[in-house]
């Protein structure tokens, strides 16, 4: 098992997969490391499930290569084949049968014996917490426990790289940590995952590296903590003891910052990004003096925080920056 650990999973060159004149994927350079959780992570229609049907060998690419394990997709499909396995909006889960039914029926047609195969299916359905709704018809599950039951399914068979379609959209919160806890129990176990996602609090969380797509194109690459570096330091928020000192505040702050300064919709709160250019002990440097100044004019603070820039505030400043270059290639 632990021979997965090292090495590449996924490497692709000018992946390009087009529908008409929709350029799905758009000359996409991926390199996935082994035994790693790797995000794709993207808006609807940015091309993520495309690219993971043509790395699982389910669609065919228009041009580019693309590498599993080192088997060429195209050429040594059955390879690939042999070593993946996706969840996602494809699944192979009877909604008329029940639970148990559905990972015996798959696990018999992996070649388990009678026997085995519900020994695999019980352990798959207790590890996802899914033993009380063996017995229950898919079709009557929630749709946390169809997401997990999907995800037991795909690894019936543990594969060496798991694809993982948006495993967690349209959770609630609890069902995607269950999801998410599953994700490091699978990738602790030697698999490989590649998650797309649209949310970036989930790359946060889960993934090694993550790569920002839109319109088919990777625009941008890296570790959770590089992509967010990558837009600034962070924002200092402030909360003030009294709403009417607040305009003098902001104006303090946009000085002694050097940066725009935002109201929050709670009257008492302020927040203020750094830029770029202020990174670590710096920024901290910064705020403290930016406080300092706050205190000096007799401004009273209740509490303030110095945050890295969430993935979010991250997305939007990247996607900002090329909707004008690529919005039209894909409309
Ligand atoms: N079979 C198809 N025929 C025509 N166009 C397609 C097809 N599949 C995808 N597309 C188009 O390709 C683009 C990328 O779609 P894709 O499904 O890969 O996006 P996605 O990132 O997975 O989005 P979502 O988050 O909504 O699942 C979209 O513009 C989509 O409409
Ligand atoms: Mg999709």
């Amino acid at each position: 098992m632990n021979q997965h650990a090292t090495g590449v999973a996924i490497e692709t060159h000018g992946l390009v997969k087009t529908f008409g004149r929709t350029r799905a994927v758009d000359g996409v350079d991926l390199t996935v490391p082994a035994g790693t959780v790797y995000g794709v992570l993207g808006p609807n229609g940015a091309g993520k499930t495309t690219a993971v049907r043509m790395l699982a060998t389910l669609l065919r690419p228009d041009a580019g290569e693309a590498r599993v394990f080192g088997h060429d997709v195209l050429r040594e499909a059955d390879a690939v084949r042999g070593r993946v396995s996706l969840t996602g909006q494809y699944a192979s889960i009877d909604e008329d049968l029940t639970g148990a039914e559905n990972l015996v029926l798959l696990s018999r047609l992996l070649g388990h014996g009678k026997a085995s195969a519900r020994r695999r299916a019980a352990q798959l359905l207790e590890a996802f917490g899914l033993t009380e709704a063996a017995e229950r018809q898919v079709k009557n599950y929630s749709g946390g426990m169809r997401r997990r039951i999907d995800i037991a399914a795909s690894i019936i068979k543990t594969p060496d790289l798991l694809f993982l379609d948006e495993p967690t959209t349209g959770l609630d919160p609890r069902s995607r940590n269950q999801v998410w806890e599953i994700v490091r129990i699978i990738v602790a176990q030697g698999t490989t995952v590649l998650l797309t996602t649209q949310y970036l609090d989930e790359a946060d969380q889960l993934a090694s590296r993550i790569a920002v797509i839109d319109h088919g194109k990777v625009i941008a690459e890296g570790t959770p903590g590089q992509l967010k570096s990558s837009v600034g330091a962070g924002s200092v928020h402030v909360r003030l003891r009294d709403a009417a000192q607040r305009p003098e505040a902001e104006r303090l702050l946009a000085r002694a910052l050097g940066a725009t300064v935002q109201l929050d919709p709670d009257p008492v709160g302020l927040t203020a990004r750094i830029s770029g250019a202020e990174t670590g002990s710096g920024a901290a440097e910064h705020a403290s003096r930016a406080l300092a100044e706050l205190a000096r004019s007799g401004i009273t603070v209740d509490n303030f925080s110095l945050g890295q820039p969430s993935l979010d505030e991250v997305f939007l400043a990247l996607t900002d920056h090329t909707t004008t270059t690529t919005k039209e290639a894909a409309a």
